[in-house]
């Protein structure tokens, strides 16, 4: 079964996100640096890009960035004036340190928007600034506060 699992998702992702110099550098640097390798699969991260695209997202929030894999994904889906937006929260700073040179090396560092800390505690400040409400939110990080998070993304809305 695991098998079967694991060719299908090989034949998706082959037609639907071939290699990328981009992307693939960014994880080979993540591993590199000793990240996990708990990023989204290509598919996965192919689907954030459509779902961006689907709702004409201009501004996303991200919580959980790791070396930034799945935002480069989200980015690709932001509009092609470089008009968009990205905040994606993360706690660990070595891994928040790993995604901004992911972003350098994209060209996308005045888009994005990397704050490091527990995402309690950014999501507060950054409600406090309040910012233009997001039109996509990826929650993506530590599963015992999802709910918290989803509170928090409900604020968010337009
Ligand atoms: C599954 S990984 C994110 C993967 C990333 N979205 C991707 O697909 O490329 C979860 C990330 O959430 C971060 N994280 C864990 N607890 C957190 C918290 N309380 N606040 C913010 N980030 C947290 C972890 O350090 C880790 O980098």
């Amino acid at each position: 079964m695991q098998e079967q699992w694991t060719a299908v998702d090989r034949y998706l992702t082959d037609r639907l996100a071939p290699a990328d110099p981009i992307l693939d550098a960014a994880l080979a640097d993540s591993e590199a640096a000793g990240l996990p390798a708990i990023h989204v699969a290509p598919n996965q991260g192919k689907m954030l890009t459509l779902l961006a695209r689907t709702v004409g997202a201009r501004r996303i929030l991200e919580i959980g960035t790791l070396g930034g894999y799945s935002t480069l994904w989200l980015a690709r889906g932001l509009p092609a004036d470089g008009s968009g937006r990205i905040v994606t929260l993360e706690y660990e700073p070595r891994h928040a340190e790993v995604a901004r040179a992911n972003f350098a090396r994209a060209g996308l560092s005045g888009s994005i928007e990397v704050r490091v800390g527990p995402a309690l505690e950014t999501l507060p400040t950054l409600a406090a600034e309040n910012p233009v409400p997001f039109d996509l939110i990826f929650i993506d990080a530590d599963k015992d506060n999802y709910p918290s998070y989803l509170e928090w993304s409900l604020n968010f809305g337009g």
